[in-house]
């Protein structure tokens, strides 16, 4: 059997309490998960968010990937937000193809 697994947006929600410790939660992750859901549901776009407590890449945070083996995307802001949905779009649109 080599069914693909479902289109996904992964997104560290993690916050290290370490004095100087950059983390996603800490750089607004938790902010810029609501803004996604709510991005997402305006654009009918059927894309689940899984939150994880570290994608490996603390100091570039908000980190996000989209799953299974997409595009890595850091340092994320609002502005960032339409680029990813763009991707995801892309994504379905291709594997409905
Ligand atoms: S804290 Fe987000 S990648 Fe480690």
């Amino acid at each position: 059997m080599n069914a693909q697994r479902p289109l996904r947006l992964v997104i560290c929600v993690n916050e290290r309490l370490g004095a100087g410790q950059r983390s996603c939660a800490g750089s607004g992750s938790r902010l810029l998960l609501s803004e996604l859901q709510q991005r997402l549901s305006d654009a009918a776009l059927d894309v689940p968010i899984v939150e994880r407590e570290c994608l490996g890449r603390c100091a570039e945070g908000p980190a996000m990937r989209i799953a299974p083996g997409g595009e890595f995307f850091t340092e994320v802001n609002d502005s960032t937000l339409e680029t990813i949905i763009d991707r995801l779009r892309q994504q379905l649109t291709t594997q409905s193809d």
